[in-house]
């Protein structure tokens, strides 16, 4: 597998050329476009890597699946799916358009910018701090890594930029659908996005998914299996935003992507893979990283339907 995984880097290494790294949080357009790294994190734990999988870059919209799970955990399905819907949207991951056409106007996933920021506001907490620390708790018991942490320059260019997000909060907030204060809770928001990872990490992450909500390893539970299996049945319909019919088709299997580059893909009973390639296509998503997981899972036969 180890020398199928370097082939395969080596092979979709090729295409980073004709993506884009993203630009409208300007300190993301500082990456490197032709990073490509990829690791599989098996379910005992083995841990394999290939190119880059150990260069650091944040979460960005994979964070999103880790405030759902918090935010499940927190209040429970009834409540959060009463705030957010269940549906994929086909538009962009920061499109407006359909918050205020559909009644009431609730984002329809939680894997689109508006649904994020709603779930973002239902994260338990008497500060933004202790909200953050309780996403980095879950996180680094995930990883194994201790010292995971915000990249404080990405969050601060993202907070400084961020017009659309906050169009979205503002939004949400006159609708009813945000309680609470709009600038904190946009506050939680770019922090988490901005939470620093690797793709090492990543396959660690979308292991414990694989397996249910457990550290592959060493078996403790972290989250329910139920939260598991909503937040895999959500990478899988909305993961990849409006490229998530296509990624099912050529990929197969639960994934969920973000602007800095990243892809977290969980296999159900197999294993979890993290893949970092900052170019991106025209729909936010890891060209490269696309492309690499096309192939392993056509060598591994790894999509699940
Ligand atoms: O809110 C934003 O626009 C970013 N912090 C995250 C967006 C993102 O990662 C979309 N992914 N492909």
């Amino acid at each position: 597998m180890q020398s199928q995984l370097e082939a395969a880097v080596e092979q979709a290494a090729r295409f980073t050329g004709e993506g884009k790294v993203a630009a409208y949080i300007p300190e993301l357009a500082k990456q490197d476009k032709n990073r490509l790294g990829a690791s599989v994190c098996l379910l005992d734990g083995t841990l394999l890597t290939a190119g880059d999988a150990h260069v650091p870059f944040t979460l960005q919209s994979i964070s999103k699946i880790f405030s759902l799970m918090v935010a499940l955990c927190d209040h429970g399905q009834r409540y959060v799916f009463e705030r957010v819907g269940k549906e994929p949207t086909g538009d962009p991951f920061n499109s407006i358009v359909k918050l205020e056409l559909i009644k009431p106007h609730k984002p329809l996933n939680p894997m689109i910018n508006a649904g994020a920021i709603a779930v973002a506001g239902m994260i338990a907490g008497a500060s933004v701090e202790e909200r953050l620390a309780r996403m980095l708790r879950l996180l680094r018991k995930m990883t194994g890594n201790p010292d995971l942490s915000v990249n404080e320059a990405v969050y601060r260019s993202e907070q400084e930029t961020a017009n659309r997000n906050r169009a979205l909060a503002y939004f949400l907030k006159d609708s009813g659908i945000l309680e609470g204060d709009v600038e904190e809770t946009l506050d939680f928001y770019f922090r988490h996005c901005a939470i620093e990872t690797t793709a090492a990490e990543l396959a660690r992450l979308g292991a414990v998914l694989a397996a249910d909500g457990c550290d592959p390893a060493s078996g403790e539970r972290f989250i329910p299996r139920e939260v598991a299996r909503i937040c895999k049945t959500f990478m899988v319909t909305c993961g990849m935003y409006n490229a998530s019919g296509a990624f099912a088709i050529d990929v197969g299997v639960p994934a969920k992507s973000g602007v800095a580059g990243g892809i977290m893909a969980a296999v159900p009973n197999r294993m979890g893979i993290g893949v970092y390639g900052p170019a991106l296509d025209d729909k936010g998503n890891s060209l490269a990283g696309v492309k690499l997981l096309e192939t392993i899972s056509t060598e591994w036969n790894l999509s699940i339907f």
